[in-house]
């Protein structure tokens, strides 16, 4: 059968300035939280592999963007890294260097016939800022505006398609749930609360976007992670499962296309003593700035029952997981490699769900991606890493995804998390993801994988038999 795509479909990948910048002395960048976590705490990190040592995009932007180009992209998301544009938000001074930096990336881009997607902030807090509490403090939505403005003036007339969040629930679970982020606390009111001022962050910054009257638009990234009861035919596992819904992906889901916190989220928070201070002007501003263009990153399904597990807690310290219980579903299909589940259907079901209840907003897939632990175990004597499972997992989504337009779904296109291996957080280099493997040793070295090739024809031909 043949999967052709519409024209002007939007193949490509999406990286993070934290994740591939490094940082380069002299260059003028502040720190951020993962630099001062990362002096605190190396042991936190994977083999004590710190945020400097990203794949120097910094550096290496037209090499790699030249790669970008020989494997087929026609578009790429990065984001700007607020602590290199602003290094001291106190005086508001432009870091000049920056500057340059990020017209080269974006230029680059251009001249070379990819479309720069410009995500603001991707869990990059200025340390600064966290010093003042970060997105806890609701003085920091107003530096994120500064900062958002001056990018749209700085980058704007060439930049056309604008985030202002990714993941924006994930500082919330790593910050105040997990300890995945800094500040690594366990404070759910604390994470409602940062998540209230993330929204509202991003409602203002579309306000001002559009207000500018700029020729482009202006989106949020959301990982939106289809959430499936144990039992459908049972109550208590379909409430559950509607609960982690809500509190995982409808409470930035629903504002940023609808304008309106869901209501039984905030009935739940009201209930639990979790409402977060909420002044009634922010909700008119949250209502009239929705967004043009939804990026879903999709990885993999939750499953959950009702809680059949006793809190062993102190309850002062509540937990999402006082309310449900993850279901492990036998015969769940998993990746070898990497420990998430693979559920290519979950694309789809996530996609007709912005069809059937969020207007079907235009969206594109803007992550999806499979990694995998010591992926040099698949290269061959040429030095390629053979990574036919990749292939397969593009295929198989790509699937759902063509599905789902038949079906009228408005989704404009697939970035891959990543082109380039890149550095993740906590797990440094552990888990590859790219479509171009980079040598840890000489981080200048890139080859081609077996699916960076592929994705070329992929792109070539818009679209593949099967
Ligand atoms: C989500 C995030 O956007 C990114 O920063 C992360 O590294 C990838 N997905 C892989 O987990």
């Amino acid at each position: 059968m043949e999967y052709q795509f519409p024209k002007n479909f939007w193949w490509g990948s999406a990286a993070s300035g934290p994740q591939t910048e490094g940082t380069v002395s002299g260059d003028g960048k502040a720190q951020n939280i993962w630099d001062f976590w990362y002096q605190e705490k190396p042991e936190k990190f994977y083999q004590e592999v710190g945020p400097s040592e990203t794949s120097q995009f910094y550096l290496n932007y037209q090499e790699d963007i030249q790669m970008m180009k020989a494997i087929g992209h026609n578009s790429f998301r990065t984001s700007i890294q607020w602590s290199r544009l602003i290094p001291n938000p106190e005086t508001k001074k432009i870091n000049e260097e920056a500057v340059v930096f990020y017209n080269h990336v974006i230029d680059e881009l251009l001249s070379n016939d990819i479309e720069p997607f410009i995500n603001l902030y991707h869990f990059d807090m200025p340390l600064s800022l966290q010093a003042k509490g970060g997105w806890l403090n609701r003085e920091v939505v107003e530096d994120y505006i500064f900062y958002a403005k001056t990018c749209f003036e700085l980058f704007g007339d060439r930049v056309k398609k604008w985030f202002t969040h990714n993941e924006p629930i994930v500082p919330v679970e790593g910050g105040y749930l997990y300890g995945w982020h800094y500040p690594d606390e366990v404070n759910l009111k604390h994470g409602v609360q940062v998540a209230y001022h993330e929204t509202l962050a991003s409602a203002k910054a579309i306000e001002v976007y559009h207000a500018q009257h700029y020729a482009g638009e202006i989106g949020i990234v959301l990982n939106l992670t289809p959430t499936y009861p144990r039992d459908k035919q049972n109550k208590a596992d379909v409430e559950a499962a509607r609960l982690v819904d809500g509190l995982f992906n409808r409470s930035f889901l629903d504002p940023a296309v609808k304008g309106e916190f869901p209501r039984d989220v905030v009935q739940w928070l009201k209930e639990h003593g979790l409402m977060p201070k909420v002044y009634k002007e922010d909700l008119e501003l949250i209502r009239n700035n929705t967004i043009d263009l939804l990026g879903v990153n999709y990885y993999q399904p939750r499953r959950v029952k009702v809680k059949e597990t006793p809190i062993n807690h102190d309850l002062r310290f509540i937990m999402p997981e006082d309310f449900y219980d993850v279901y492990d579903m036998p015969g769940k299909k998993m990746n070898p490699y990497r420990g998430w589940e693979i559920y290519e259907k979950g694309i789809y079901d996530t996609l007709m769900n912005i069809k059937e209840n969020y207007g079907n907003i235009r969206c594109y897939i803007s992550e999806n991606g499979m990694g995998v632990e010591r992926e040099e175990q698949f290269m061959n004597a040429e030095g390629v890493i053979e990574d036919d499972y990749r292939i397969k997992f593009v295929i198989d989504h790509l699937k759902w995804v063509h599905q789902a337009l038949q079906e009228g779904s408005q989704v404009q296109g697939y970035h891959m998390w990543t082109c380039m291996d890149n550095w993740s957080w906590l797990n440094a280099y552990k888990n590859r993801y790219g479509f171009i493997a980079v040598d840890l040793e000489n981080k200048t070295k890139r080859t081609i994988k077996k699916s960076g090739y592929w994705f070329k024809e992929l792109t070539e031909k818009n679209g593949f038999m099967e």
